[in-house]
């Protein structure tokens, strides 16, 4: 007879263009986890989470990991540069974060390897005024290999034979292609077949059946399971504004398919929104501000990314990305982020739909040129009296951050259950408990 897994199993997914303030959120919620485990992505991601003013930024490790109890993996949906992990896993090691036994990866995940990254540059650059904006992070190369079935996984780092092969087939292929981009830098298969010899053993070390290890978890009555997403809902394949998007599923329905279990064993999807809006990278941004206000929400929010340190664009909270979000990930929550920002504003905007040529937009635009033409439509709120910073209950925020937040909810049709009102973990409001 199988435990009842019921609120045992959540995942965390970002409901705009990723950069919501997942990391705080998964670090926060882990101290009643078990595990945790990523689905998705790889290090394009950056998670930023601060500890006793210290601050880490994790790129592939799941943000669990500061809690010295939780088992943190790395499901088959994400691809994994090797020597990232295990640099990640070092650093955190010399700034006193236990690590034994605390870290496996999927055996099915498909590694990143060096011509990924060429590639990825390489593409980027054909692409001109096409460009997606990606990290660099060989992304998107790594999952057209997966697609396309000429990819590496960690299980077959035990076949050298297999490694020499796919490695010397793909590596042909990225020089011929770098060759055609005009790029002069190459790929080279002897030195990145030494360079895995050296991991080879450690990384098989790590190598786990996620889906095998969160079921066995969940049949234990104390275990509690975090699958934590990167990047956003508008960045997903599928549902995000393609192709201005990443190259995995970030929705929800992805951790499952990501970690290897079936979707019902999850039972609550909380979805993370900033207070307003934010994107780096190229694509549409309906709500997107210019000039003074743009750079003093950007200053407030310190909107650079954390993985390339890029200035992020920002805009208002975007009512018709999030109520899509809602939908498309079946949101059971929402954990609402930096709402200490908008502390500084008279005036706050909202949007709430959209028009297209005049006419309201009913269905979440298909076509990135068509959601780059709306309008949003908004709505005016005065700003707050008094701040948000550092609250930690409903009753302390100022009247009009909670009524703020309460039309929140209403657009999303969707009850908030976190607030974020500061970098520390601390600054935490958990709604109604
Ligand atoms: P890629 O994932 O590196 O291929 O980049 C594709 C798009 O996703 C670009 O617009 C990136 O800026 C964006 N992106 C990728 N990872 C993140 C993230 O962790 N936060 C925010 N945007 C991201």
């Amino acid at each position: 007879m199988k435990a009842d897994t019921s609120g045992r199993c959540v995942a965390v997914v970002g409901a705009q263009w990723g950069d919501e303030g997942k990391g705080k959120i998964i670090d926060v919620l882990s101290e009643e986890a078990t595990l945790v485990a990523r689905y998705q992505g790889g290090a394009n991601a950056g998670h930023t989470v601060r500890v006793d003013g210290d601050e880490f930024i994790l790129h592939l490790i799941p943000s669990g990991v500061l809690y010295e109890d939780v088992r943190c993996l790395l499901g088959n949906g994400v691809v994994v540069d090797p020597w990232t992990l295990l640099e990640e896993r070092d650093a955190l090691e010399e700034r006193g974060v236990a690590m034994d036994g605390r870290l496996g990866v999927s055996a099915r995940a498909h590694l990143v390897l060096p011509y990924h990254q060429l590639l990825d540059g390489a593409q980027e650059e054909n692409r001109g005024s096409d460009r997606i904006g990606t990290t660099g992070r060989g992304i998107g190369p790594a999952y057209r290999d997966k697609a396309g079935r000429t990819g590496l996984r960690v299980a077959d780092l035990a076949d050298e034979d297999r490694c020499r092969r796919v490695v010397e087939g793909r590596v042909d292929d990225a020089n011929t292609l770098l060759e055609k981009a005009g790029v002069e830098e190459r790929a080279d298969a002897d030195e990145i077949l030494e360079r895995l010899d050296e991991i080879r053993d450690e990384i098989l070390g790590l190598a786990t059946d996620t889906g095998q290890e969160i079921r066995r978890e969940l049949d234990r009555a104390a275990g509690r399971v975090l699958l934590e997403g990167a990047q956003g809902s508008l960045l997903d394949i599928d549902h995000g504004t393609y192709p201005y998007v990443t190259s995995s599923t970030t929705t929800a329905a992805g951790a499952a398919a990501g970690v290897g279990i079936g979707p019902r064993v999850i039972d609550e999807v909380v979805g993370v929104v900033k207070a307003y809006t934010t994107r780096v990278g190229n694509g549409p941004l309906p709500t997107e501000l210019e000039g003074e206000a743009e750079e003093r929400l950007r200053e407030l929010g310190s909107e650079f990314g954390a993985t390339t340190g890029r200035p992020r664009r920002v805009g208002w909270f975007d009512g018709g990305v999030v109520d899509y979000a809602a939908g498309v990930n079946g949101l059971t929550a929402l954990a609402v982020t930096k709402l200490d920002v908008l502390d500084e504003f008279d005036e706050i905007r909202v949007g709430d739909g959209y028009e297209l040529d005049g006419e309201p937009v009913e269905s979440f635009p298909a076509r990135a040129d068509d959601l780059d033409r709306v309008d949003p439509v908004y709505e005016t709120w005065e700003g707050w009296d008094g701040s948000t910073a550092g609250c930690t209950g409903w009753r302390a925020l100022p009247e009009g951050a909670r009524r703020y937040l309460k039309r929140l909810e209403e657009i999303a049709d969707t009850p908030i259950r976190y607030v974020s009102v500061g970098a520390a973990r601390s600054d935490f409001v958990r709604v109604g408990g």
